[in-house]
């Protein structure tokens, strides 16, 4: 139960947090203990956002955040995937945590865990029972996504970049370049796998990427399950902004906001007969991906 004065109706984590850093008052160790005073502590996380980049991995972190009893690390802390970061020691990480009431859940999002070879493991010697969050789309468009990122990124530099067709086929053999990062991390079986050597099924809630986009509400309820919380995300909380494109989030009725513009990219037109092929050769990795998980999307 929140602390007397606390409803579960008002994000006042939120208010907590913004005040907190508008005062700057996480500088000074007496600032610490007033903060102690309210109760307000940093927490390691009780459930990570693992991936799948350009998932949707930031709107989830942000749709969860409506609720009451979440609070979020703002920036991808990278702490299990960076050997720098990894080495400066669990106490490190927890300072990187937003405050939070104890009754409150943190979580971090950090979508290149889910494809880094030490992670698991990682984070298994952290929380052997740690909530795992896996956002998935469609894998085709989610190379394409992730490929309009990087392209976004030369264009910014003035660099040129080879076609998405170009990158994605192995011009010596004709076939799918797995080389290609793109293509190796929508193979999430290959992935999920490894975890899978480290934590239980049960310890993964996989959540439909595209499908939050147009339809969030029930993803977010079926997270809200998962994580043992109360239903409190509600479509008051979210609104379709129809010059965005997108659902966008409404904390209360002071604050509101709707995603970065880079979240949401057009995407650029792909020859059919290649998304064609990329299809295919996902299709036995997405089958194997549906009967381990337990959850099956209608990928072509
Ligand atoms: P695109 O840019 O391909 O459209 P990530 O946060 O993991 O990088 O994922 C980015 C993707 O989140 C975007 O991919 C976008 O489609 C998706 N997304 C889902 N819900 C969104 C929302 N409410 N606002 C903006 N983007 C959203």
């Amino acid at each position: 139960m929140p602390p007397a004065g606390v409803s579960w109706q008002t994000p006042l984590h939120t208010l907590w947090h913004k005040q907190a850093h508008r005062l700057k008052l996480h500088r000074t160790n007496s600032t610490r203990e007033k903060l102690q005073m309210h109760h307000l502590i940093k927490q390691l996380p009780r459930a990570i956002i693992i991936g799948v980049r350009k998932g949707g991995t930031r709107a989830l972190l942000e749709m969860l955040s409506l609720h009451p009893a979440v609070v979020k690390a703002s920036q991808e802390v990278h702490f299990f995937d960076n050997d720098q970061n990894y080495a400066r020691g669990i106490d490190w990480y927890r300072e990187k945590m937003p405050f939070s009431f104890p009754h409150q859940i943190t979580i971090e999002k950090s979508p290149a865990y889910f494809i880094t070879e030490e992670v698991p493991e990682r984070i298994f010697k952290m929380n052997s029972s740690i909530k795992l969050l896996v956002i998935v789309r469609e894998p085709t468009t989610r190379a394409v996504s992730d490929y309009t990122q990087v392209l976004e990124g030369k264009e910014r530099k003035n660099k040129t970049y080879d076609k998405f067709e170009e990158l994605v086929i192995d011009t010596n053999t004709c076939e799918v370049n797995t080389k290609y990062k793109a293509v190796r991390t929508s193979i999430y079986t290959k992935y999920l796998e490894h975890w899978l050597k480290y934590f239980p099924v049960e310890q993964f809630h996989v959540v439909d990427g595209d499908r939050l986009i147009i339809d969030p509400l029930p993803e977010l309820k079926l997270v809200e399950h998962f994580l043992n919380l109360p239903s409190k995300i509600s479509h008051y909380n979210l609104y379709f902004n129809a010059t965005r494109g997108f659902f966008c989030l409404r904390y209360n009725f002071i604050f509101n906001k709707c995603l970065a513009g880079s979240k949401g990219r057009i995407h650029p037109d792909v020859d059919p007969s290649i998304k064609e092929k990329l299809q295919h050769f996902f299709y036995p990795f997405n089958q194997k991906f549906y009967q381990i998980t337990g959850r099956t999307f209608n990928w072509p």
